[in-house]
């Protein structure tokens, strides 16, 4: 596939088929997320993969987030997109597998946010390469509200999560949203 259709075409999907994609497919996906750039070279990440009994405990401690989530969402969101959300969150929209993202903390801020950042890169890469074979994901904060729950699930209490994402064939094709008018300036172009 080529690059720009994939940054382009790329979505946040929020229905999936509940079949499991083939392992060999998945390897292929996170091979390419660990290729992410890293401050220093650190890769200060960890990924757990879960499916079965694992995932269905996984996605039982982050839809708790919700609670939280829903007084943030009430200011942000009409109605029915927050009627979504929940639907979404108590069940990952049925995803067979999620991946979570876990990274080394560090307690210097500037190489704590080095490593956030790093980490962003290999969801970015994690995402695209599930788009290129076909596989719908999202990336997802909102269960920040229960990271110590998760961390303590994954059996990782001294790490930070960056962000899980549900991955699996999307069951519906996901709006669009638009993109917003940002400032790109460009200087000394004339
Ligand atoms: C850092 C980050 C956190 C996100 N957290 C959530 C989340 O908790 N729940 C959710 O449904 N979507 C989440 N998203 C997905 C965004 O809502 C989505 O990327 C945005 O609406 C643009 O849509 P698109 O990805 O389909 O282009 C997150 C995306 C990013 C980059």
């Amino acid at each position: 596939m080529d690059l720009y259709e994939a940054i382009l075409n790329r979505r946040s999907h929020r229905f999936y088929k509940p079949d499991l994609p083939p392992r060999v497919v998945l390897e292929r996906i996170i091979n390419a997320a660990l290729w992410a750039p890293s401050g220093t070279n650190a890769q200060p990440w960890e990924l757990t993969v879960m499916a079965g009994r694992y995932r269905d405990e996984f996605v039982q401690i982050c839809s708790r987030s919700l609670t939280a989530l829903m007084d943030y969402l009430r200011t942000q969101l009409e109605e029915k997109q927050q009627q979504l959300i929940a639907r979404f969150f108590s069940n990952l929209g049925g995803a067979p597998v999620v991946i979570a993202v876990t990274l080394f903390k560090h307690p210097d801020p500037h190489i704590n946010l080095a490593n956030i950042q790093s980490g962003a890169a290999l969801m970015q890469n994690l995402l695209l390469a599930a788009h290129a074979e076909g596989l719908g994901t999202c990336w997802m904060t909102g269960v920040k509200y229960v990271e110590k729950d998760i961390l303590d699930y994954l059996g990782k209490p001294d790490r930070q999560l960056l962000a899980i994402t549900p991955i699996g064939y999307s069951a519906k094709e996901p709006p669009v949203p638009p993109r917003k008018d940002r400032e790109v300036r460009w200087l000394g172009f004339d």
